[in-house]
């Protein structure tokens, strides 16, 4: 299959995969995923106690979303593309806090210069116009508001440790990680999205040029899964 990055392809993906993917998250990094939510949260709640209206943009399930609920916002939106992730994200998050939205990164249904913050776990490298992306979360958040990103990269320099990792994830995930999910392609593709996507430096430059600031860099885990913390100016 050619690699894509095609809105319908991925949201049927996701849609696909919905029932398995927590459970999959969780197992595929060791248990990791949460932590690294919990302390990105962490920080941002070391920014700034006034986060009334959050958007957790590519929620999936609402994982960072169960997160944000610490920051004690007003209300949560959750955006995303797919249809039967929502329906578990919709679940999970309190109903007097959280509004679930199908729309899609490029084209947000909100107000100009509405959020406080907005994150997104795990979505950027699926986006298919990034730049068009993250001029749109621009310009829905207000001057000063904060945007957060964790995110599987590209490695900035190959070594041993994130060569056996990407051994791993090339040759031993897609196997188990298709086999659990049912699916053909899913976990194949999850390889493939991160191979084809870019390294954090060339990430950044993309944040900066939409207008944002980077307040920090995370190094998660071996240089690959980062946390960006970054300021609309
Ligand atoms: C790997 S999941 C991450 C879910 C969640 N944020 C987490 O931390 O686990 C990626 C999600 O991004 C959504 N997505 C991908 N491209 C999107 C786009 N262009 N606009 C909105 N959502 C998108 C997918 O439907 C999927 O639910």
């Amino acid at each position: 299959m050619k690699y894509t990055k095609n809105k319908q392809f991925i949201g049927g993906m996701f849609d696909e995969i919905s029932p398995t993917y927590d459970k999959l998250n969780h197992l595929l990094s060791g248990y990791q995923d949460n932590r690294w939510r919990k302390s990105a949260v962490k920080y941002l709640a070391s920014l700034s106690s006034n986060y009334e209206n959050i958007l957790d943009l590519a929620s999936g399930s609402g994982d960072l979303g169960m997160e944000f609920l610490k920051l004690n916002p007003k209300r949560i939106y959750s955006g995303d593309l797919s249809l039967e992730m929502l329906k578990i994200d919709k679940e999970k998050l309190p109903s007097e806090i959280n509004r679930v939205v199908k729309c899609e990164a490029e084209h947000l249904p909100f107000r100009s210069a509405y959020f406080d913050l907005c994150g997104i776990g795990f979505g950027v490298r699926n986006f298919e116009r990034l730049s068009a992306c993250t001029d749109e979360i621009a310009r829905v958040l207000k001057p000063g508001g904060k945007f957060v990103t964790i995110e599987m990269f590209k490695p900035l320099k190959a070594n041993i440790a994130n060569k056996s990792f990407r051994l791993y994830f090339e040759k031993v995930l897609p196997k188990i990680g298709n086999t659990l999910s049912k699916s053909d392609y899913a976990y194949s593709y999850l390889f493939e999205s991160v191979d084809n996507f870019l390294n954090i430096q060339q990430y950044t430059e993309i944040l900066q040029n939409s207008g944002f600031k980077i307040l920090k860099t995370k190094n998660n885990f071996l240089g690959i899964v980062n946390s960006i913390f970054a300021e609309k100016l």
